[in-house]
């Protein structure tokens, strides 16, 4: 038996010639915060999407607690890096959505909602309408929809990064905060390594064409994790490490880009 909430077994992508992942196998335990970091266009978010079930994979076998898996289910909770917000209903409708998709709108699903706002720090927000909120409380909304269908495992692709530095390292401590408290299964994407070490039980470092994992780090720096955490020189030498890795794809996926 399986202890690991998720098992992706060697799972291959392709998109026509590109290989996009090649034999990916990753596992997380229950509670466990694992990232993944890699460079723009490394395979993070087809890999996010086939574990959510949004993509499939064209080789490999994905379990959650030990059942295979074969597309989206409520048993996995996904946060998008742009917010996905609908600009017509307000916050507390917004939260709402996966809830009302499940028919679940019993009295307790509501408070327990009400809840989560309040641990997004949204409390007092619940009728405005996302137009209304800065860039970083529409993130927070989208946690805390995440969070209201109460998911096994919690999956975010890079739900950060359209955010200006000081809200980003604000949210990277309330996200913290959030998970100290729910204990919930996160794979978290991101291209930041800073963000990766901070967040982190566990950092996968992927490299690209095709996609695959260079090398796992785990990151045992004590919790809670705060401002001064990123100038412990043990958090410094961990950032290095992981950039160290991937330097050369990162540049090579710059160079791309932009050239
Ligand atoms: N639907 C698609 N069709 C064709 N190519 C795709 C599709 N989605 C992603 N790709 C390509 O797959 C590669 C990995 O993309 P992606 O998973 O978005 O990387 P990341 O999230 O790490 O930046 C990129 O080269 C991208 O252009
Ligand atoms: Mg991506």
């Amino acid at each position: 038996m399986s202890t690991n909430k998720l098992e992706a077994r060697a799972l291959t992508k392709r998109f026509g010639d590109l290989e996009v992942l090649h034999e990916v196998s990753a596992s997380i335990s229950e509670g466990e915060f694992v990232s993944l970091v890699g460079p723009s266009g490394c395979g993070k978010t087809t890999f996010l999407r086939i574990i959510s079930g949004l993509d499939t994979a064209d080789g490999g076998a994905i379990e959650v607690d030990g059942r295979a898996i074969s597309g989206p289910g409520r048993d996995r909770g996904f946060v998008f890096q742009s917010d996905s917000l609908l600009p017509w209903r307000n916050i507390f409708d917004n939260t709402i959505v996966g809830l009302e998709l499940a028919g679940r709108m019993s009295p307790e699903d509501m408070a327990r909602t009400r809840k989560l706002l309040d641990l997004v720090g949204l409390a007092g927000f619940e009728n405005y309408f996302p137009r209304q909120l800065s860039g970083g409380m529409r993130q927070r909304v989208n946690l805390a929809r995440a969070l209201a269908i109460d998911p096994e495992l919690l999956l975010m692709d890079e739900p950060f990064s359209a955010l200006d530095a000081q809200t980003r390292e604000i949210m990277q401590g309330e996200l913290q905060r959030i998970w100290e408290e729910g204990r919930k299964t996160v794979l978290f994407v991101t291209h930041q390594i800073d963000e990766a070490v901070f967040l982190s039980d566990r950092v996968l470092v992927f490299a690209r064409r095709p996609g695959r994992i260079l090398e796992e780090v785990t990151i045992d720096l004590p919790r809670p994790r705060t401002m001064a955490t990123k100038r412990d020189p043990k958090f410094v030498a961990l950032v290095d490490h992981i950039w160290k890795l991937i330097e050369h794809d990162v540049r090579e996926s710059v160079l791309l880009e932009h050239g």
